[in-house]
C-alpha cells in the first residue's frame, strides 16, 4: 500500500509513482531526493571530469535502490553504480531500476560491497569512479563500517575524485537537533555500535587520514548535512 507522506515527484520519475512490483518504497528517501540531487547535479559533472561520460558514481549502501533510479537519468551520462552488503536489497534495486522505461538511462546491475571490508569492493580501475555517494550509512553501522568505507575510497578514487556523505552528524561532539537524541537512542537500540557520527571529532580526521580532505558539509532538510570530502 502506498504511503501518504511518500511524496510523488512528478519532475523525478521513476519517483513519480507508486512503488514498482518487486520494489521497497522509502518515504524519506523520496521527501529527501530533490534536495540530494540538486547537490549532486552542483558538484558531480566536475569531479567527474571532461571523461564525464566514461566515470562512475559509486553508490554504498542503495538500500532500497530508489535514490539510484531516480538520479541516473539527470546525472547521465555518468554511469550509476548502485551496491549494498545486504544482497537482498539488489530485487528491489532491481525493481525500481528495470521500471525506467527503455532508452532511458538506467543505473548499472548492482554489486555486493561491503563497505567495512575494503580488500573485496568489487570495483576496479576499469569501472573510472569519480565519485562515492553514501547516504544514510554510517550512523546505522558500527564505526569500521565508515573506517572501511574512507580506506576504500581513499584507494579508489583519483586525485580530486568527491566522497560525499548524507546524512545526520554531532558537530563538536554535540547534537544539533531537537529530535537528534532520540534518534540515537532509536539507533543505539538496534545495536550498540550504530550512532550519529560527530563530524570534527571523527569523520574529518578518519577520512583525513586515507587522503580525503574536508571540503564543505551543506546543512540539507531535517537537520541532515551533505558533507563533501575530496581526494588529495
Ligand atoms: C538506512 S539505509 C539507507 C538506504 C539509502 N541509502 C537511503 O538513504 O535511503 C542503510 C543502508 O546501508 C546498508 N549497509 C549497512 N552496512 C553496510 C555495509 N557494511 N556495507 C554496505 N552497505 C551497508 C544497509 O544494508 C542499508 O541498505
Amino acid at each position: 500500500m502506498s504511503d501518504p507522506s511518500a511524496p510523488y515527484l512528478d519532475d523525478l520519475p521513476p519517483l513519480d509513482g507508486p512503488a514498482p512490483i518487486g520494489a521497497r518504497d522509502a518515504p524519506p528517501g523520496r521527501r529527501n531526493a530533490r534536495a540530494i540531487l540538486a547537490v549532486l547535479r552542483e558538484l558531480v559533472p566536475g569531479a567527474a571530469g571532461p571523461e564525464h561520460g566514461a566515470a562512475t558514481l559509486l553508490e554504498i549502501g542503495s538500500g532500497p535502490g530508489l535514490h539510484a533510479a531516480a538520479f541516473a537519468e539527470p546525472l547521465a551520462p555518468l554511469r550509476w553504480l548502485p551496491t549494498d552488503h545486504a544482497a537482498d536489497n539488489h530485487g528491489s534495486i532491481l525493481a525500481w531500476s528495470e521500471s525506467i522505461p527503455q532508452g532511458r538511462a538506467r543505473p548499472l546491475a548492482p554489486r555486493v560491497l561491503d563497505a567495512g571490508a575494503p580488500d573485496t569492493w568489487p570495483v576496479d580501475a576499469t569501472d573510472s569512479v569519480r565519485v562515492i555517494f553514501s547516504a544514510n550509512v554510517i550512523h546505522i553501522a558500527p564505526w569500521p563500517v565508515a573506517l572501511g568505507l574512507f580506506d576504500g575510497a581513499g584507494r579508489v578514487l583519483p586525485k580530486g575524485g568527491l566522497l560525499m556523505l548524507y546524512g545526520p552528524f554531532r558537530r563538536h561532539g554535540a547534537f544539533t537537533g531537537d529530535g537528534d537524541v532520540a534518534f540515537q537512542d532509536w539507533l543505539l537500540s538496534l545495536d550498540p555500535r550504530n550512532g550519529v557520527r560527530d563530524l570534527d571529532g571523527e569523520v574529518i580526521p578518519a577520512a583525513a587520514a586515507h587522503g580525503l580532505v574536508f571540503d564543505h558539509a551543506r546543512p540539507m532538510p531535517a537537520n541532515n548535512l551533505m558533507v563533501v570530502l575530496r581526494k588529495d
